[in-house]
């Protein structure tokens, strides 16, 4: 089971699109597993993400089916959390803190470098489907705000410096290359 503390070491799966005899395996055993535990759908959604690293729309009927409710109830849960995403992420998941100690000690201005830096907005993904920008809401860490989380790894007392080298440490390209336009969730 995975939660949003731990969410990373599954992203960092999200490389590409499953196939659908994958997806299909996958969420069948995630069904076998969760499908009768009470109020089945948030977890499997959850476990979905964490094994494939997104939520395939091909899963969605196949969890309706299973937990007895529409392929509509199901998207529209996906939809409403940003958490889930439908299409894969990049293979480094960069989560920025948003929460108040953060935001009181610079996590705004990291913010701001961090969209700046990586041609990223919220939720997007670079084209080289190498990172995906996504906020979070405190890591645990507000000793060391501002803090970032990049997979299991959270960085305290980032500044804009600091986000750069962790990011060219990640990337197979150069940073000076990404501000590419990216894909939209
Ligand atoms: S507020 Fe950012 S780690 Fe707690």
């Amino acid at each position: 089971m995975t939660d949003a503390n731990t969410q990373g070491s599954g992203q960092a799966k999200a490389q590409g699109l499953a196939n659908q005899a994958e997806i299909e395996s996958v969420v069948d055993r995630i069904l076998v597993e969760l499908k009768d535990i009470p109020g089945p759908l948030l977890p499997i959604l959850h476990e979905v993400q964490h094994q494939l690293g997104y939520v395939p729309d091909s899963s969605l009927p196949i969890i309706g089916k299973a937990l007895n409710i529409s392929r509509a109830e199901v998207h529209g849960v996906v939809s409403f959390y940003h958490h889930f995403s439908s299409k894969p992420r990049g293979r480094h998941i960069i989560e920025v803190c948003r929460a108040e100690s953060c935001q009181s000690m610079g996590g705004r201005d990291l913010e701001a470098h961090a969209k700046f830096s990586l041609g990223l907005d919220w939720y997007q993904t670079s084209l080289d489907k190498e990172i995906t920008l996504e906020p979070v809401f405190c890591l645990g860490n507000c000793a060391c705000s501002p803090a970032i989380r990049i997979g299991d790894e959270v960085y305290g007392r980032m500044d804009a410096e600091q986000f750069d080298e962790v990011v060219d440490e990640l990337r197979t390209v150069p940073l000076a290359f990404s501000a590419n336009p990216a894909e939209v969730k």
